[in-house]
């Protein structure tokens, strides 16, 4: 069942090349070079009249939201609000039909999900839901759905099915902005060409497990860690810090890389291990200037980069280079180191990787 790999997270983190070719199959018009979204349902004219969006979600498929805003607001120019799923639902959002509300769960059957979806039809929102299982309670409740179609995931630290999701954003941002003609035909055909790449470049990430391993022995019996970022590397540090507390119990904290210095900071010391991420070019800089500050006091910094910025180097202990992409497309190579850092961790402290203690793989309840 496991195919050979000692454990589900492990053989699921594999089957991203497949996972993600997946979810693009049949979404992307080679000929036309466009996105073709035959089964979604929502028309062109009622994308043309969406003037907001909220994205809710809770863990994992939270921190694909993330990414889901930055897609929407750059390349479809509609200003989003993402926000978890038990927050959203007793705050009382306001509400006007032309919003779309996007759900995204892999089970489909997340309580606090499932009610902030009822909620926003309740109000008059439609919801489009992002899923992994067709025939979900979300699935089923939802007005529009896109299948991620990564099949089943068991472990419950969830891999697949976020690099899935993401795909989705990726898939709907450009189907959006493609309507809205908010993207030059060019842009549209760099965007969509990288994206056909990302399952091969997963693939060679795949290669340098064994680097990852060593590094994950190297952190295991720390007490802390943090991850940095800035932008979209903000999102995926995030998301690399709940795989690593999720499953090696390690205390973790992701931050805004620029909000270090607004406390934080304090808790940076010698021997101090942080994951820093750097693949957005434009803020490369402001990157380097907040791994200077952190390794003045001290921190160990792993460095991951997009293969064609060799400057990280000279400012960090260790390089984790990923093939060079689209800036946009840079969560899903980036987050892939982080997830074999979480499982090698996991694995040499001898945890039960597959069922992390106290967690479940579908929250059913509140
Ligand atoms: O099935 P869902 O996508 O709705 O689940 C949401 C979260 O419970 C889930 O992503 C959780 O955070 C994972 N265990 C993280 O690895």
């Amino acid at each position: 069942e496991k195919d050979g790999f000692d454990h589900y997270m492990l053989k699921e983190i594999h089957e991203q090349p497949r996972s993600l070719r997946n979810t693009m199959a049949g979404r992307i018009d080679e000929a036309k070079r466009e996105i073709a979204m035959p089964d979604l349902g929502l028309l062109p004219e009622a994308v043309k009249e969406i003037e907001k969006i909220y994205i809710v979600a809770c863990g994992t498929a939270y921190h694909a939201g993330m990414i889901g805003k930055h897609v929407f607001e750059s390349l479809a120019h509609i200003p989003v609000e993402v926000d978890v799923a038990s927050e959203f639902r007793y705050r009382n959002p306001l509400f006007s039909q032309k919003m779309l509300t996007v759900v995204v769960s892999q089970s489909g059957e997340t309580a606090d999900t499932l009610a902030a979806l009822r909620e926003a039809q309740r109000n008059g929102s439609r919801v489009l839901a992002i899923t992994n299982v067709v025939g979900s309670s979300i699935a089923r409740e939802a007005d529009y759905v896109i299948t991620t179609n990564a099949g089943p995931e068991i472990a419950v630290a969830s891999t697949k099915a976020y690099t899935s999701q993401v795909i989705a954003f990726y898939l709907l941002g450009l189907y959006f902005a493609q309507v809205k003609q908010t993207i030059a035909a060019n842009e549209r055909e760099a965007l969509l060409h990288a994206m056909t790449q990302l399952p091969d470049q997963v693939e060679k990430i795949l290669t340098h497990a064994d680097e990852i391993r060593a590094y994950a022995a190297s952190i295991k019996d720390e007490s802390q860690m943090f991850f940095i970022g800035r932008g979209l590397d903000y999102a995926v540090s995030l998301e690399g810090s709940l795989k690593l507390k999720e499953i090696s119990y390690i205390h973790s904290e992701a931050y805004a890389a620029g909000e270090l210095k607004h406390g934080t900071l304090a808790l940076i010391e010698e021997g101090t291990r942080v994951v820093a991420l750097s693949t957005q070019a434009h803020l490369h800089e402001k990157m380097v200037s907040n791994i200077t500050e952190i390794k003045a006091r001290g921190a160990v910094v792993l460095g991951i980069a997009l293969e064609d910025n060799m400057e990280l180097h000279r400012s960090v202990d260790d390089v984790c280079l990923i093939p060079a992409t689209h800036p946009l497309l840079a969560p899903i190579l980036s987050v892939i180191p982080l997830q074999l850092i979480s499982y090698y961790t996991a694995v040499a402290l001898g945890n039960d990787v597959d069922r992390p203690r106290n967690l479940a793989k579908s929250v059913t309840v509140e």
